[in-house]
């Protein structure tokens, strides 16, 4: 055993040694015959956002990653907003997310996530529609304002008046799950809730996120290996696969039978959710919801509602506990809102109010600047191609936007680009300054820009008013703030913080 360990950790030290005396400091990462870069990528996957953004550095934005030989792993990493925007827009027919994401992501199913070409379109057009009705804006509003006023202060107040520990990031996530489900579902779960329950859907997605973040990482033969012996990564992937299967089909079925027995109306007076509404609308849009349609859509829509705005409103109220002059800005914008007789007490903001505050926009690009919910995004070219930045890409080639290190890249945001300063996003008339989506591509750009941009941005500023006003937050100081390994950029260990009350 002892020979082990010790012949273990001397050929870790000597591999290490070696990759580091001969570590290619001017260009991308050492290539070898046959494994390619993969000793550089397995050194570096646990920290794999920095080593991305430290090699792009290097490679001014863009580099070519070797995988080992027919592991089909090559892939032209980029972070150019010339290469963004010829990809999202210019030549988007030519950039599909191509087959082999649709199967490592198969969970969705045929849903807007992955899929291209017709299927999204059809996906597009359909989930367009609905967010645009404004029976959907209204419900929104509705959900929003009853999960603020009776989840989210109701849990704060209870964790502040006794001095408990807190993850916020569990609130937020807690807080867009049920926002969501009451959206797309039209059923709150309320596991936002002083008891904070285990939910089953929540956690069976956050293990399928981490699969797929590894089915991005490993090898195809490595994973088949694990399927074949039911074990990892892919053991947890199926066992969550049938879990969201299960929770959607109960969904789906309690709410095709209460519109049968009429027990709730098809457009209620409050708004409409995304089932009910296309249920009971399938006949004059010509979708065909059967209930595979629906699970995709819903998956889907749960995965892009929930995991991204929890991950930017963490990420935001980390940064913000951080830089107390900013805190304070936010809070002198709030009260600039409402009637003087109404300041220096407990206060929620409604739509109206928080629909210009400038300041707290910019806080908030600048936390998803840095901490992009989605960090990665994959292309797959069908034609070969030749990107602005001069490399030449293809079929069987990946083409990875690494958005966490888009953020990071002093000749795109400026010496300054790894501070979070919310100016940056506010013009000399002190209006909204908006920067192009090929250079802030948290949303993605092009055809396939994200649908709840403004959903998010409202659900946002009307969580973190209510916060930021009504309590002071104290993050801990004992465990560290970094990212996931994931598809989401969720924190590692949560945010942890104590609560207090602003006003007694
Ligand atoms: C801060 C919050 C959010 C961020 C950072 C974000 C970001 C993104 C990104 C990067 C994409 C492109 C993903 C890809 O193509 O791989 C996307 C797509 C999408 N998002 Fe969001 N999103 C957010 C919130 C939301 C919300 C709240 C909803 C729905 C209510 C939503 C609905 C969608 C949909 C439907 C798509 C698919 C668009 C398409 O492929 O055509 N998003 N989002
Ligand atoms: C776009 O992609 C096609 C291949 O589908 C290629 O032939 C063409 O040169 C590309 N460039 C532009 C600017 O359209
Ligand atoms: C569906 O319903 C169950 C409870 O019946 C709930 O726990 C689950 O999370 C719901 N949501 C979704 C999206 O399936």
């Amino acid at each position: 055993m002892a020979f082990v360990s010790f012949f273990e950790v001397f050929l870790a030290l000597l591999c290490f040694l070696f990759l580091y005396c001969f570590r290619n400091k001017h260009g991308p990462p050492m290539c070898f015959p046959i494994i390619g870069m993969m000793p550089e990528l397995l050194l570096n996957v646990h920290r794999i956002y920095d080593w991305h953004t430290e090699t792009l550095e290097r490679c001014h934005c863009t580099f070519l990653f070797k995988g080992p030989w027919f592991a089909k792993m090559n892939a032209v990493v980029t972070c150019d907003p010339a290469n963004v925007h010829y990809i999202m827009t210019c030549n988007f027919s030519n950039f599909p997310k191509g087959p082999e994401f649709k199967q490592k992501l198969d969970i969705l199913g045929d849903g807007i996530f992955n899929s291209d070409l017709d299927l999204w379109k059809n996906q597009r057009t359909a989930t367009h529609g609905f967010m645009r009705n404004p029976q959907f804006h209204k419900f929104l509003l509705k959900t929003t304002r009853d999960k603020v006023e009776k989840g989210l202060i109701r849990v704060l107040d209870h964790v502040a008046d006794r001095g408990l520990m807190v993850d916020l990031e569990d609130v937020f996530q807690r807080f867009m799950f049920d926002s969501t489900c009451i959206l797309f579902v039209g059923y709150d779960p309320r596991c936002l809730s002083v008891e904070f329950p285990e939910v089953r859907f929540s956690k069976a997605l956050d293990e399928a996120q981490e699969a797929i973040f590894y089915r991005h990482v490993w090898p195809q033969s490595f994973l088949k290996l694990q399927r074949l012996l039911n074990i990892g990564q892919e053991k947890k992937y199926k066992k969550a696969w049938e879990v969201l299967d299960d929770t959607i089909a109960t969904n789906i079925s309690r709410r095709r039978k209460e519109l049968k027995e009429g027990s709730v109306s098809e457009v209620g007076e409050d708004g409409v959710d995304l089932i009910t509404s296309y249920i009971t609308e399938e006949k004059s849009t010509g979708l065909e919801c059967d209930d595979k349609f629906l699970r995709d859509t819903i998956l889907n829509m749960m995965l892009a509602g929930r995991d991204t705005t929890s991950s930017a409103l963490t990420w935001f109220m980390w940064l913000v506990s951080k830089h107390p002059t900013v805190e304070n800005k936010i809070i002198e914008e709030l009260e600039s809102k409402i009637p003087a007789e109404e300041t220096g007490k407990r206060r929620l903001f409604n739509a109206d109010e928080v629909k210009d505050l400038v300041y707290l926009r910019g806080a908030l690009c600048e936390a998803l600047r840095l901490y992009p919910p989605v960090p990665f995004q994959h292309k797959e070219p069908l034609k070969p191609d030749m990107l602005p930045s001069g490399h030449p890409v293809g079929p069987n080639m990946r083409i990875l936007f690494n958005l966490y290190s888009m953020g990071r890249m002093k000749w795109i945001w400026g010496e300054d680009c790894s501070e979070f300063k919310p100016e940056r996003w506010i013009n000399k008339q002190g209006g909204v300054k908006r920067e192009p989506s090929y250079k802030f591509l948290s949303f993605n750009a092009g055809p396939r820009t994200c649908l709840g941009k403004g959903v998010a941005f409202y659900q946002m500023k009307t969580v973190a008013s209510a916060i930021i006003y009504n309590y002071r937050i104290h993050v801990s100081k004992e465990t560290p703030v970094v990212p996931t390994l994931s598809i989401i950029l969720h924190t590692n260990n949560g945010l942890k913080t104590r609560i207090s009350s602003r006003w007694d």
